[in-house]
């Protein structure tokens, strides 16, 4: 059984499927590649065992080119086109598809043409000088060609991956300090939500074009490491709350749906609807927002028409894009509580959305361990889950909770912790093993003699050379009391 690949073009490469008798060589190829591929990474290229392989690939590849003058192998975004037509993966294929294609990803390489039929030593050369490519290296093709080149091999030539909108965010991660992106992605964002909710306040058209690129590196960042961004969280911007509020509950729904297992798209919609979850709170007058007592009845009432304002504000936004249903629901739905007892009313029973129920609990976590206008000695990342706890079923999906304190561990990122070695330390890192929950990674909390902060990185699941564990927590202190400021460790 062949299945055609239906995912649509990209750039102005040629669409049209191959014929049966050509995909079937392609597959042959492809797969062939794989197989030389992966014994390069077993044997050193003088070894006899290469033999065999190679004279069988260097047919398959010298009968194609007798045939079509050619061969050239070209990714483009998650496609594989030999001799300019899109490869039909057959399902035995499909393992060889996938490797040749992560494998020249990572290497940069687009593409590689084959301009006449090649001999056995051409090809081993090729092979390995493919493999010992360094990851990630923009200069692999340039690289490449000259390796060929000083090899005698001239028949080869090498292009670069060709970078399509949407991959340049990943493939600069992946050269940048992912810290340092975070960091910039995180105050990045606050900036843009400020503009944003500034905009719509002073009755202009909103531009949310900034918004979603940050999202979209935010997903890239996350799917890297959760940890990174669920750090940046600690920052508890007072005088900002709202804008950093928003930015916060982007990334702990965003470290949910990555569990959940969503795709990038969903993950970039998710990051939105977080990002604007509150924005109907931007037709609420600031004295009301920051009322230091308790709001009167007109005033709550207001408060409470937040997310049906957020709705008709964001279906008014231009840039939005298509506007997938999910986020306007996700943000009518995030006061809603599991049980129907939130707001706004509803005249009709309806179940709360996924997103409703993500943005819930992220909200939630971050509303209670950031300092606000009338509570300002906040919660400690622990008594907010235990509050959470409580409430499940009531306020939470329980099964959604469960993963995300899971997620955030059982000391979460920013916890301040005693140890039994009597030292204080911050959580950095929470430990992914479930069996390891309780054993982050922390920065113990020192100063030096110019009184900054020494910063010095321990993991809890180090031991001694008695196998015995070198540092446990003995219990969570409230960074408040101590007059530690946690943010400060982050930057
Ligand atoms: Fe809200
Ligand atoms: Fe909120």
């Amino acid at each position: 059984m062949e299945l055609a690949i239906q995912t649509q073009t990209v750039c102005t490469r040629p669409s049209e499927t191959m014929d049966t008798e050509l995909s079937k060589q392609g597959n042959n190829l492809v797969t062939k590649f794989h197989v030389l591929m992966r014994i390069s990474q077993i044997y050193d290229s003088k070894n006899v065992a290469l033999h065999q392989f190679i004279q069988e690939s260097l047919q398959a590849i010298n009968t194609f080119i007798g045939r079509e003058r050619s061969l050239s192998l070209k990714i483009a975004k998650d496609d594989i086109f030999i001799n300019g037509q899109r490869l039909r993966y057959s399902v035995e294929g499909f393992t060889s598809f996938k490797y040749l294609m992560t494998q020249w990803k990572k290497r940069l390489i687009g593409e590689v043409l084959f301009k006449e039929p090649i001999d056995e030593r051409s090809l081993r050369e090729f092979i390995y000088i493919l493999m010992s490519l360094e990851e990630g290296r923009e200069e692999n093709a340039v690289l490449f060609t000259e390796r060929l080149m000083e090899s005698h091999i001239f028949s080869i030539e090498v292009n670069p991956l060709e970078v399509i909108e949407g991959e340049e965010d990943a493939i600069a991660l992946r050269r940048e300090d992912s810290y340092k992106v975070a960091k910039k992605v995180f105050f990045e964002a606050i900036g843009a939500v400020k503009e944003v909710i500034t905009q719509i306040k002073g009755k202009e058209q909103a531009d949310v074009r900034k918004l979603k690129r940050l999202v979209r590196k935010a997903v890239y960042l996350i799917m890297e490491d959760e940890s990174i961004l669920l750090g940046m969280t600690t920052m508890k911007n007072y005088d900002e709350y709202t804008f950093s509020h928003s930015v916060n509950v982007s990334i702990y729904s965003l470290a949910i749906g990555r569990r959940l297992g969503f795709s990038k798209k969903t993950l970039t919609e998710l990051g939105i609807t977080a990002m604007l979850h509150d924005i109907g709170k931007s037709k609420i007058p600031t004295e009301i927002l920051n009322k230091p007592a308790k709001l009167n009845e007109n005033e709550w009432n207001l408060m409470k028409n937040h997310p049906l304002a957020g709705v008709e504000i964001i279906l008014n936004l231009k840039q939005l894009g298509e506007i997938n249903p999910k986020m306007v629901i996700g943000i009518f739905d995030h006061h809603l509580k599991n049980d129907l007892s939130g707001y706004p009313k509803l005249f009709r029973k309806k179940s709360v959305s996924l997103f409703g129920r993500i943005i819930q609990i992220a909200d939630s976590y971050d509303a209670m361990i950031t300092p606000r206008v009338y509570k300002k000695i906040p919660y400690t990342p622990e008594q907010a889950l235990a509050i959470m706890v409580r409430e499940r079923g009531v306020h939470f999906d329980p099964i959604l909770l469960k993963m995300f304190i899971g997620l955030v561990g059982i000391y979460p990122i920013g916890s301040l912790v005693l140890l039994d070695t009597h030292e204080i330390g911050i959580v950095y890192k929470t430990n992914p093993e479930p069996q390891w929950m309780d054993r982050p990674q922390l920065i113990l909390v020192g100063r030096d003699e110019k009184g900054e902060a020494k910063k010095e990185l321990v993991d809890l699941t180090e031991t001694n050379r008695g196998g015995l564990f070198k540092r446990s927590v003995i219990k969570t202190l409230d960074p408040n009391k101590y007059h530690i400021n946690i943010a400060k460790y982050f930057l």
